[in-house]
């Protein structure tokens, strides 16, 4: 896997929303998007037209075939493991989309493949690359919150709440049997264990079917989930996580309260930082010339100049990138380690949902 002093090759499986995405950030980042896989091989060009990538592969084995070193999967949830797992067999790096795999034993096997592989092996957990997150992390880290009491917040959308909303991700069998937790729950949760350097432990959790049935089929997964829980530390919170909430169309909103100071974080408003304190709260904007250095560090553009989603998965390639090529691990990259301990999350939900919101420990090895 020697990559050193030569433009990584990649491979992108998988042409929709992420394909996409992720086909922007390795250009952006200086890759030779190599090729690219559809869900049928009359699919490979359209695949390769929407991700960027030079030219269509008719199949993964193709693609694996040829001289890339990195594999972008970008796919249904279902079909991570096969995909990651026949990537790492050819000796390949992977980013592989989240939820990593569809159970938490699946997980922690793709966990342990990636080990073995001795490969990079990195999921989008990217809100962590809004420097107003690096910035908050850091302030934690530096004391500034004194003793942290609680943690609250939420993650909304609206895109499913019609009646006949349709998506592969509603059907258990392509994304699994936790929907809205498993899809945006995941990473309120990577987040906010993130910026804390705390780990929940222990989980209540409800879950609700707004529409029993979509389009006639009956729906087996989540439209919205409620959870309180515990950290290690003994700090309490709450989250309240919807995909037919009104309004509101990728509202993760994350605040971490303390005895001096308390940090809201909106990931519609991703370049401010509400800073509370007893005396007089501040908003801060963000701006590289006062950004903590780890803010500072995946800061994109000068102050006044919008910073958002796509570029906080720019900063998320560029740092699997580095690590693949640098063999380093950048500070606060999400790994497959990340990915594995998300999914033991999820598993938590769902026991404790099926157990009439039973307080449930986090299996955490
Ligand atoms: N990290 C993030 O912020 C984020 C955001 C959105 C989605 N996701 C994740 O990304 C993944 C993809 O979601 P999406 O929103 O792009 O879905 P999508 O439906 O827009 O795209 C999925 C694509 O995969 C193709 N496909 C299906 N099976 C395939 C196969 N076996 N081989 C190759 N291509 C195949 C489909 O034709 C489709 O084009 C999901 O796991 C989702 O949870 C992550």
């Amino acid at each position: 896997m020697s990559t050193t002093a030569r433009k990584l090759r990649v491979g992108i499986v998988g042409g929709g929303f992420m394909g996409q995405v992720h086909g922007r950030s390795a250009l952006v980042a200086g890759a030779d998007v190599v090729g690219a896989v559809g869900s049928s091989p009359e699919r490979a060009e359209a695949a390769a037209g929407a991700t960027g990538a030079a030219r269509g592969f008719a199949t993964l084995d193709e693609l694996l075939a040829a001289d890339i070193d990195v594999v972008h999967v970008c796919t249904p949830n279902n079909t991570h493991l096969p995909v990651t797992l026949q990537a790492l067999e050819a000796g390949k790096h992977v980013i592989c989309e989240k939820p990593l795999a569809t159970s938490a034993k699946d997980a922690s096997g793709l966990l342990a493949a990636a080990t073995e592989a001795g490969a990079v092996a990195t999921v989008p957990f990217v809100y962590r690359y809004h420097p107003m997150v690096r910035e908050l992390r850091t302030r934690i880290a530096e004391g500034e919150a004194g003793q942290v009491t609680s943690l609250h917040g939420s993650y909304l959308q609206d895109w499913l709440a019609g009646e006949n909303d349709q998506n592969w991700r509603v059907d258990d069998e392509a994304g699994g049997p936790s929907r809205a937790f498993a899809d945006i729950g995941s990473h309120w949760c990577d987040l906010t264990e993130f910026v804390t350097g705390d780990r929940i432990t222990e989980i209540s959790a409800q879950l609700r079917t707004i529409r029993a049935t979509r389009g006639g089929a009956v729906v087996r997964t989540e439209d919205l989930a409620s959870a309180q829980f515990r950290t290690a530390a003994g700090v309490i919170g709450t989250v309240v996580v919807s995909q037919v909430a009104a309004g509101r169309k990728n509202r993760l909103y994350l605040e971490v309260s303390g005895t001096e100071s308390s940090f809201g974080f909106d990931q519609e408003d991703p370049d401010r930082l509400w800073v509370g304190r007893r005396a007089a709260s501040q908003l801060l904007t963000r701006d590289p010339e006062t950004l903590s250095p780890p803010a500072a560090r995946v800061n994109r553009l000068p102050a006044g100049h919008a910073q958002g989603y796509q570029d906080a998965f720019d900063s998320f390639v560029a740092d699997t990138y580095a690590a693949v090529r640098d063999d380093d691990h950048p500070d606060g990259l999400p790994d497959f380690a990340a990915g594995a301990r998300s999914a033991r999350l999820v598993d938590a939900v769902l026991r404790s949902a099926a157990a009439d919101g039973a307080w449930t420990t986090v299996e955490n090895h």
